[in-house]
């Protein structure tokens, strides 16, 4: 597995594949690898020749007040995980190279930016949207694989790549859940052992309102509302959003119908997590993800 540290070295090595016609697969992260990483890692390795991981804890997407000191950075076992799932090369660049002295250029993908966690984390979406694109240019993959789990961030990347004909296919993988429903982040690192057994709240608000929708609630300000009761009975919880938006654009949705995105973020303590379920409504059929 080679670590390329540089974008000039890196443009070298892909040159040499490319002639040869080799397929690239690209899973962009900041790192603390976990199971989710892993699985968008292997379905990377089967749809491609080349498996490429960034791991960048990218400055430009934390607030003043958020955690990029302290967000983990794990590195000597994140490239042992890579190594062990037979990763191509990972691109392991340097703030000040990706940041040069007197950056001034940023995408803002309008509309989808502003709402759901746009709303407490203003700048954030502008921050993931400029290092993705600067990635994509820089790896040049043929499919970029990104988790469910950050729903919103999925959305806002497919609308750039659309917009800007940026020429990648992008895979949106499902969650990947702990046995109790926990959906996996770098972020549950930071939760003590009370804290995991109260983080559960999200996953079952989640649930909560799939049985309210599939025994026939279509009222998104009621399903929202049994959510809030629901998560307000846990002290160490703070709800930031409760929403249910049209997939495509993130409007809120009043009635249940068509493809809809139940979201939700939640601080437990100090650690704010996100989580949410897509579904789709129509009369014909419903269909509600387990
Ligand atoms: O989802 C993440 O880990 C980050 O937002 C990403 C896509 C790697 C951009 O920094």
């Amino acid at each position: 597995m080679k670590v390329i540290k540089s974008a000039a070295s890196l443009f070298k090595y892909l040159k040499k594949l490319k002639a040869r016609g080799k397929s690239v697969g690209f899973v962009p992260t900041m790192g603390a690898l976990h199971a989710g990483h892993l699985s968008l890692i292997r379905q990377a390795r089967k749809e491609n020749n080349i498996v490429a991981v960034s791991i960048f804890v990218n400055p430009a997407q934390f607030g003043p007040q958020e955690d990029f000191k302290n967000y983990p950075r794990p590195l000597p076992k994140d490239l042992a995980l890579c190594r062990k799932e037979k990763v191509d090369f990972v691109f392991l660049p340097r703030p000040e190279d990706m940041y040069a002295e007197g950056f001034s250029t940023y995408i803002s993908v309008e509309g989808l930016s502003e709402t759901l966690c746009g709303k407490s984390r203003p700048g954030h979406f502008r921050g993931v949207a400029t290092i993705v694109a600067k990635l994509l240019n820089i790896v040049q993959p043929d499919v970029i694989y990104l988790g469910q789990k950050d729903a919103q961030q999925a959305v806002i990347i497919k609308r750039m790549v659309r917009d800007l004909n940026i020429p990648v296919k992008v895979k949106i993988m499902p969650t990947l859940r702990e046995i109790n429903g926990l959906a996996l982040s770098s972020r549950n690192a930071y939760l003590d052992k009370k804290e995991r057994q109260d983080a559960l709240v999200l996953s079952k608000a989640l649930a909560l309102a799939k049985i309210l929708i599939q025994s026939g609630a279509r009222d998104t300000a009621r399903i929202i509302g049994s959510m809030r009761r629901l998560i307000s009975k846990k002290k160490n919880a703070k709800i930031d959003y409760i929403a249910i938006v049209d997939t495509e654009n993130l409007k809120p949705v009043k009635k249940i119908s068509g493809n809809y995105l139940i979201a939700l973020a939640v601080k437990i303590g100090k650690t704010r997590l996100i989580d949410n379920f897509q579904g789709r409504f129509s009369t014909q059929s419903e269909s509600v993800p387990a």
